[in-house]
């Protein structure tokens, strides 16, 4: 199989909320939550998409998935040879695909329903699928919970009796349980120690493998992403501002903004030196965007032609793009270690 065969695309996706006032709920203005979202995820890959707070990763899953409601643009899954057009299913249609996309949330204390059993929680989603057997379900949710690293006896048990890393290991069951082909991970790691972190990783690279997954992986940390994505898309205010392969991201970063990420992580080795690049202020405002480019409050490098003129984004080396005008000529500073897979 061909590495690079698509199995979703994304086209200007934009999910936009209203801001309303009064009871006439009149519409004061616009949250531009995900604005002209244009990427592909490929077959057996995995992306991680980061940035900061507010900058609109969940809203971009979501709006993938159709939980939320896209305010425009096309989501095309490539699904055993046939593109189904996301966007325009309807509900019916749209509840029969779901069992192939499927999402792992952030907070595994708040995400699995305290009432039920470990066994009914992760055979819920097959249930309401409404065409499976007893055995069959029965058989799969034992199979799983092994997979992901528990065991038969804890089926019986309530979500309260386990700690994070297992609450999320019985997420990543019920999340598996239709047996999709696209999971995007939000934040999956992010409420967990960090020597848990590793081990929630390292399983999840484990399923991708055996079950030949695609992953959208969401943090707002670096370091996360670079274990596990293959590519890494970096967002900014409900954009993307630069996207390339993982390694070539971290050592050639293209935009300022990644730059500044990349200096804020910790560097293991006291030999190198690094410096941290200072961002002045907070992400900034979807509801009330910076004119021209977005992050040029932020940016040591800004113009004057910055305040003004959009940068779109552009291929500038072979898969990689980035939205500044400048990616060409500024030298950024990439990482100094790199600790890939
Ligand atoms: N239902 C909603 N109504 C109005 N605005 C919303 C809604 N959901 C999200 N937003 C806004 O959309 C923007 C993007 O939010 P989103 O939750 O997607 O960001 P995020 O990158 O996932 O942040 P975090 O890292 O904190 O999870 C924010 O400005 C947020 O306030
Ligand atoms: S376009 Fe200008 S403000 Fe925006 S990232 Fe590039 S240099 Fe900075
Ligand atoms: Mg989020």
């Amino acid at each position: 199989m061909d590495e690079k065969e698509p199995l979703l695309q994304i086209k200007q996706l934009k999910k936009h909320y209203p801001i309303e006032k009064g009871i006439m709920k009149k519409q004061i203005g616009m949250v531009k939550a995900v604005d002209d979202v244009t990427l592909t995820i490929h077959k057996n890959e995995v992306l991680g998409v980061v940035g900061e707070s507010g900058c609109g990763k969940t809203t971009l899953g979501r709006a993938i998935l159709r939980i939320v409601e896209p305010t425009s643009g096309e989501v095309i899954y490539h699904f055993d040879d046939k593109a189904v057009n996301f966007t325009t299913l309807n509900k019916k249609e749209l509840r029969s695909m779901r069992r192939y996309v499927q999402m792992i949330f952030q907070n595994p204390y708040t995400s699995l329903n305290p009432r039920m059993t470990v066994f009914d929680i992760v055979a819920e989603p097959m249930v309401l699928a409404g065409t499976f057997t007893q055995n069959e379900i029965g058989e799969r949710v034992r199979e799983l919970i092994i997979k992901v690293g528990m065991e038969e006896k804890h089926l019986n048990r309530y979500p309260h009796a386990f700690s994070g890393g297992q609450r999320q290991r019985i997420g990543i069951a019920r999340a598996l349980s239709l047996q999709p082909k696209f999971v995007i991970a939000d934040e999956a790691v992010s409420a967990l120690d960090v020597s848990i972190q590793a081990q929630i990783l390292n399983l999840l690279q484990d399923l991708q493998e055996e079950y030949g997954l695609t992953y959208m992986f969401i943090a707002h940390n670096l370091s996360v992403v670079e274990h596990i994505s293959d590519r890494v898309c970096v967002m900014y205010l409900g954009r993307v501002v630069e996207i390339a392969e993982t390694e070539e991201l971290f050592y050639h970063p293209l935009h300022p903004y990644t730059e500044a990420l990349l200096s804020a992580i910790p560097i293991s080795d006291p030999t190198v030196k690094s410096e941290r690049i200072m961002m002045p202020g907070e992400i900034g405002n979807a509801a009330n965007l910076p004119s021209g480019c977005c992050f040029h409050p932020r940016c040591r490098y800004a113009k004057e032609c910055c305040k003004k003129e959009y940068p779109v984004l552009k291929e500038i080396g072979q898969g990689h793009m980035a939205a500044c005008h400048f990616a060409e000529q500024l030298n950024l500073s990439g990482i100094k270690e790199l600790k890939l897979k």
